[in-house]
This record gives C-alpha cells, structure tokens and sequence, in this order.
C-alpha cells in the first residue's frame, strides 16, 4: 500500500483511525483576497449550512490506486473539505466498514464497489459521483474514467459544497464534450508576452524557465479545476531554441509542474528549425533530411516529456517562415511534423490563421475574411489522423463582432479545433470589463448546417458531427506574474467560462456567469445579481461603444490594439477594412457584388448573409456595404445607430460603476477597490471611444445626430483654449482621438499651468479631467480651484503607447467641487521622465 502523503499545504499530519487512516487538519489563515485562489477559495460554509447539508458527508477519503494525478485529486479534496467544513478528513487506502469518498478509476470502483451504482462506461476523462449504502454504510463514490476523470470528479464535488449545493442524493455522470481541452499561452523566452496584460511570464524570464515554477503548479490547479487537459506555454511565433537538447531539460520541468494537476504540456515550433537550429540548408517538408530532423527533434522531446501532449505550428502567416517558400502545401507541413509525432502518441495543431498581410486594399475583391477557407478547404482529407486544424472563431481576428468561422462547416475529414481568446486583446485587454461567454456562446452555437440543419459549430470541433477522432476547444490565456492573474478580478471569469464550456459548451452564460461569481465573491445575492449583471452586459456594452454593426472592433489595428484608430483599417494590406466613405459604410462580401465570401458558408447560412433583407443587424457591415442612410431591421438609419449606440455604450460603462459602488460592504476591501478603479478607468475610456467614434463618422458623413449629442459637449473647456502656461498646443494622431483634435502639451523639465476663470453660475460639478498618461513617465497632475489644491494624482499607467491617442486618454473625476464666479480653475502637471503629460480638457458636470 503506497499512502505518500504529500503535507505541502497541510499543517498537521497525525496517524489515527481504525483503518491506518492519516488525520489531516487544515488551518486555513486569515488571508487578504488577493484575487489568487481565484474560484477556488474554499471560503468556509456558514454553520448552519454546514450543519444542515453536510453534517452527513464522511470525514474519510479513501483513494484506490496511486497515482499523482490520484494523490492530487485526494489531497485536494482533504484541502477543500477542511477549509470549507473546519473538520480535519481521514485519509486511508482501504474501504472500511465506516462511511467514507471513495475515489478510483472507474474500473477500481467497480471492481471494490459492486453494487454502488458505478457506470460501466465513461467516455475519456469522464467522471461519475454518486452515493450509496453499500453495506450499511454511507459511500459517497467519484469514479473517473482515467486518473484526471477522478480529479475533475473531486472538484465537481467541491464546486457542488462551495455552492452550497446539496449533495446527499448524488448519481451525476460528466463527460466532457471533445478530448481537446487546452490552453495556449504567447509567452516569450525572455519573459514578455504577446498580447499579455497581467505582468511579465510565469514560465520564462531572461532565455530560461524560471527557477521557480509554485506559480505555475497553482496555475495547474485551476487549469485542472474547469477540465482542461492541455497547455501550450510558449508563443505561436515560437523561438526555434524551444526543442534544442539545450531547451527541453527545462521544458521537462515546466511538464513535471503540469503533470500532477492532469495537463499535458505543448511546445510551439518554429517551421523553419530544420535552418535554423538543424544545420540544414532548407526547411523543405518534403526533403528526407527536414523529416529526420522533425523526427529527431520529437523524439528528444518525448524521452525528456513522455506524456507530451504535442506541437503547436503558425506557419506562412504574419511572416512566419512555412511551406510556401517551396511551393508546398499546408499538409505537407502539417503531416511531416504529424508523422513524427504519431508513434509517440502526439498530435500537431495547425493554426487555420493563415493569410496575406500584404494585400492589394485598392482591390475591392480582395478579402482577408476568405483565407482560412481558402487556404485550407482543398486540403480536407489529406492531413494525416494526428493533424489537428485550429480554427479561429471568427474569420478576421478576435474582433468584438464576427460571423463564425466557414471553415468549421467546409471540413468533413479534417479534426478541428476552435481558437478562442481569453486574453482581451481587441476588447479592453483586461482594463474593461468584458465577459466573453455570450460572445463565444454565439459562434458555438451557431448552425452551419453543413449537412442540413443541426450542425452547430460545438458539434463540428469537438468531431461530433463528422466522426472525427480527435477535436475541440483551444483559449489563448495568457495568464501572467500579476497576483490575481489576469489583472482584472473580473476578467477571470473569462478564463473559468471558457473551461465551463469546453467541457460543455450547452452551459449557459448566466449559470457560469453565476456559478463563477458566487465561487470568487461569495453568495450574497445582491453580490451575486450585480456582478452577474455586469458580466453579462460587459460584451453588449463594449460592441456598442466601441465597433456596433459587425464593422470591427475600429480600434488602432497597427499598434496595441487598444484605443480607437478608425482609418488604421484602411489602406494597408492587413485587410480589416471597413471601407467607410463619404456616403456609406461596410465590407460587401456578397456573390453577386463583393467578395464572394458569403458562398464560403453553406447554401442556407449564405443566402442568409447573401441578402441585405435577411443579414442580422449585427453583423450587417461585416457582409454589406450600406448609405449612412440605410434603414436596419430595428427602424433606425446606420448612422443613427452609430451615434446612438455610442452613446448608450458609454451609459452603460458609467453604470457598471454605480452597480459596483452598491457592493462596498459587501465585498472584501482589496477586490472591491481594485475593480471599482478599473470600472472608473473604463467608464472615462468609454467616452474617449464614444468621442472618437461619433465625432469621426460626424465629419465624414456629413449627417447630423437627430439627439444633437455627437459633437456637442455641454461643459467641456479645451485645454488650448485654457490660459496656457509653459504648455504647448499639439494636433493629436488620430485627430478623432483627442476632443477638438488637439491636446495641450507640456514638455519635460519643468512644470506646466492651464488656467480657466469660471464665469457660470455657482454650483457643484463633478469636474472631469481628461488627460493623456503615457507610458514613458509618471507625470503628476494637480487639481486646483481658487488656489487650493483638491485633488492630485501620478499618472502611471501602462497604456501601450508614449505618445497622447485613443490608448493613452484618460479621465479623472475629481467630484463634488463648488465653484462661484470668478473662481480660477487650475490645472498642473509636473512631468516626470520624458512623460509630456498632456492635457485634454476639463468638462464641469453639474451635481443635480
Ligand atoms: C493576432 C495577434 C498577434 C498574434 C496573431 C496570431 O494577429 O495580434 O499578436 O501573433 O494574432 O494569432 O498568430
């Protein structure tokens, strides 16, 4: 009998119990919410919960087999028990007479358990829970199909207690809807991360795998709670040095973190190592040596990493080296590295991302949206079992709004799975709020009918549909050192839901939504109500103010990504045109006038898009091109829509923070405080999208808002046309991106004013101060009025850009201010680095 109890998170250790049991007390200190258990804090169970659900859940664990994936998923429940029940747990190798958890594959179950009610089959990593009174004692048994069917079977269980559920009738059998399950990570060796917006890394820093891997074995954890069973942790733009015999010893480490928590590590791979890493002259997937070399290569890998889960491969896209410098095809690529997987069990992902950055934006027919299909449709049936094509879920990238992919409906014979991204890169990277469920929900559910009706895209991955062998869900995470991960609190809702549905993507959004929040902020209801409610209207209120009409998400395409940048869209070769003009806007991607790409879709789906009549307001300037004046299916004109939609966007961003503020006493200081800062920062962002947005369509189609909103700002004081001291007047690029086009520069080396009587009648205002805090300093800003300073504050934030645009502007409220006539407002910034620090303009909103 092995009982290597492992005492890691455990302060008492002691031998006890009839059965040679370990009585395991857990002392769970007093701990700031930082954000880092996530939805896995074990908060504990008000006692008459306790008393009245769980005072009949056995106090003994007993494990059949060993394993570390078994003495994980034993530790962790003996972990959650007592933290969540304040009762030491027994843990012991045995079933004895008393009641007890019993955990085992299923096969062990049903071999110790005869007559408990175990299923005779579980598809692979399924698990089954169910209690019984086999002789005369109360078992309460988590059968797996495998040792990770076990481990989600114990946080199935904990999840249940968290929530407070009842758990004394239990017979519930899970399996989850594809075997692929896995997260992608953009990180880079030197630390950095690609489109990451949580800090720095948790597995590389300086060229190496940190020495310190407690992160990522934590990380492992709530990976393995929500189901997922893979991890690729190096960027997609991969350094070839990733599988040199040099690299894989850390690699190996980074794996033995992983592996105890049920998760296959993956490498992404460099095309082109055969050149640069191999000693060859070519990368050439059809040259005997560039096969050997693929073969030696995953050969190391999987005598260092046994259980490797595979490679993941971005090939002839965004400049990346593949098979096109020969002339070769994408399954030549993909089935040369598949093959040399293949024995050792692995498999390839072949990222679908694939098009051409350097297209001919002068002619209408060019399309990006057509590439994936394009590239990889003729190729359906010629990748080898192990090839697995990863599929974004929209056709462009990640953009608050898109058609699912027509790949996922063209592919009989190919195994596909679908890229989501967690990491919020076109939508507010984790400083908005934007829960990305009823987002994602949309594209898996949506019916492609590739053969008839019925064939929703969540069948067609997970290999549902078409018999495929292999299949499923894949999340760009992008965690990183921040303490709660993902910098946002909320933002891990994205995260969680995202293993929610690929386990099963029939989940709704508002029970992960609700699940998640009472998991992470404790059950309050009115706790509950309102995040939920402001999850669930974060997607809605992020497409209204910033691209509403499926015309994308209009932001700055070249750079971060971040901010508005309408025209950075259009003309240049990276095809996210909208084509806005002076009378219309949108892509015309029909058959009979546009680009073709509607017929990508199967004949039902593309007569539906085909068609101005029967396209989704939606998604109408992804598939049409219409007159500023064309009436939507909702009875409004496109550019009013725009206008109103604006608005409405920034209405809401405003309200998540009232919702929030109603939370005060209702949720621990430390998260509150962090969120409610985020909300304010996103409610000011908000409006800068709002302005940029409404005022640019203003200018260019010429057509007034009937509400007499857009361009006209009640209250706003321009900080060039402000009494200037030591500041100088700079146009701002994008024009659209600061109010009036120009912000009021100060210089570094010393201090600048900008000054403003005020002559209006006295009041109270809320004075917002809209200012410019860019990345190279830390400027201070000081708020004066009649000489007394009321407010100051350093502007240090990372926008992803050192210049003053549409990343960089920010609002600051300063409220409550009493102002008479006559009284000199004054604005100060004291730059600090070569930070500029510019200003605006203030606007006074009066406190009714
Ligand atoms: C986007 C993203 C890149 C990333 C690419 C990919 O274009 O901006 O940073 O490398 O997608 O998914 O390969």
């Amino acid at each position: 009998m092995n009982l290597s109890l492992r005492c890691a998170h455990v302060t008492r250790c002691a031998a006890a119990g009839a059965f040679g049991a370990l009585l395991v007390g857990v002392a769970t200190p007093a701990r700031a919410e930082t954000g880092y258990d996530a939805w896995l804090r074990y908060a504990p169970i008000p006692t008459e919960i306790a008393r009245a659900r769980y005072t009949s859940l056995p106090r003994t664990i007993v494990l059949l087999g060993d394993s570390p994936v078994l003495r994980t998923a034993r530790d962790e429940l003996a972990r959650g028990l007592d933290a969540m029940l304040s009762e030491p747990v027994a843990l012991t190798a045995a079933i004895g007479r008393g009641p007890a958890i019993v955990l085992g594959t299923r096969d062990r179950a049903l071999s110790a358990l005869p007559g408990a009610g175990v299923p005779q089959r579980l598809d692979v990593d399924g698990f089954w829970l169910g209690t019984s009174s086999t002789g005369g004692r109360r078992l309460l048994v988590v059968a797996g199909q495998n040792d990770r069917g076990v481990l989600s079977g114990v946080f199935a269980l904990l999840r249940r207690i968290a929530l407070h559920e009842d758990i004394a009738q239990l017979n519930e059998r899970q399996e989850p809807a594809a075997p692929i399950r896995w997260v992608n990570h953009w990180d880079n060796l030197d630390g950095t991360i690609e489109r990451g917006y949580a800090g720095r890394s948790i597995f590389f820093e300086n060229g190496r795998v940190l020495d310190d891997l407690t992160r990522v074995r934590d990380y492992g954890r709530l990976l393995a709670s929500i189901g997922i069973n893979g991890a690729t942790i190096n960027n997609v733009n991969a350094n070839a040095i990733v599988i040199t015999d040099g690299f894989i010893p850390q690699l190996a480490r980074v794996a033995e973190a992983l592996r105890p928590w049920g998760i296959a590590l993956s490498v992404s791979i460099d095309f082109s190592s055969p050149r640069r890493i191999g000693g060859l002259d070519t990368f050439d997937p059809l040259d005997a040596r560039v096969a050997a070399f693929w073969k030696d290569r995953v050969d190391a890998l999987y005598r260092a990493i046994p259980d490797l889960g595979g490679v993941v491969l971005k090939a002839d896209s965004e400049g990346r080296l593949g098979p096109s410098a020969y002339g070769r095809t994408h399954a030549d690529a993909a089935n040369v590295i598949a093959r040399a997987l293949a024995p050792h069990g692995g498999v390839i992902f072949y990222r679908g991302f694939v098009y051409d950055h350097l297209m001919d934006w002068r002619n209408v027919k060019n399309d990006r949206a057509r590439a994936a299909y394009d590239n990889f449709k003729a190729l359906d049936g010629q990748l080898d079992s192990n090839v697995i094509l990863q599929i974004k879920h929209g056709p462009i990238d990640f953009q608050v709004r898109e058609p699912a992919s027509p790949l996922f409906g063209a592919l009989q014979k190919t195994n596909q799975a679908i890229e989501l991204q967690i990491t919020q890169e076109y939508l507010g990277q984790q400083r908005h709020v934007c829960f990305l469920v009823p987002m994602w929900k949309e594209v898996l559910d949506f019916d492609m009918q590739a053969t008839g009706a019925g064939t929703p895209v969540k069948d067609l991955v997970s290999g549902r549909t078409f018999g495929r062998p292999v299949g499923g869900f894949v999340g760009v995470s992008n965690v990183g050192r921040d303490t709660n991960w993902l910098a946002h609190d909320l933002a891990m809702a994205n995260l969680y839901g995202f293993g929610r549905l690929a386990w099963n993507p029939s989940a709704t959004s508002r029970d992960i939504a609700t699940d998640w929040t009472k998991l992470t902020f404790g059950q309050d209801p009115q706790v509950v109500d309102t995040v939920t409610s402001i999850l669930l209207d974060s997607w809605p209120a992020y497409e209204r103010y910033t691209g509403p009409l499926g015309a994308g998400t209009l932001t700055d395409i070249i750079g971060v990504h971040y901010g508005p940048g309408i025209e950075s869209s259009e003309r240049n070769g990276w095809g996210q045109w909208h084509r806005a003009n002076g009378t219309g806007i949108g892509m015309n991607r029909t058959v009979a006038t546009g680009t073709g790409f509607v017929a990508q879709y199967s004949p039902p789906v593309a007569a539906r898009y085909e068609s101005l009549a029967s396209t989704p307001d939606e998604l109408l300037l992804f598939f049409q091109h219409v007159p500023y004046t064309h009436v939507l299916h909702s009875g409004k004109t496109v550019i009013q829509h725009i206008y109103d939609s604006h608005e409405q966007g920034a209405q809401d961003a405003a309200g998540f923070v009232e919702r929030w503020r109603r939370l005060e006493r209702l949720i621990d200081p430390e998260r509150y405080r962090g969120v409610l800062s985020k909300l304010e920062y996103q409610a000011g962002h908000a409006i800068v999208w709002r302005d940029g947005i409404n005022n640019w369509f203003l200018w260019l189609s010429g057509i007034p808002d009937a509400t007499g909103r857009a361009g006209r700002f009640p209250g706003r004081i321009e900080a060039e046309s402000m009494t200037l001291e030591r500041f100088s007047r700079a146009a701002v690029i994008p024009w659209e991106t600061a109010s009036a086009g120009q912000a009021a520069t100060c210089a570094a080396g010393g201090s600048c004013a900008a000054r403003h009587t005020y002559q209006g009648a006295s009041g109270t205002f809320d004075v917002a101060v809209h200012y410019f805090d860019e990345n190279d300093g830390a400027a201070r800003f000081a708020f004066s009025v009649g000489g007394r300073e009321v407010d100051s504050w350093i502007a240090d934030a990372q926008l992803g850009s050192s210049s003053p645009n549409g990343h960089t502007s920010t609002r600051r409220t300063v409220r409550g201010v009493r102002l008479a006539p006559g009284d000199e407002i004054r604005v100060e910034v004291s730059p600090a680095g070569s930070d500029g620090g510019a200003l605006d303009y203030i606007e006074l909103v009066p406190v009714r």
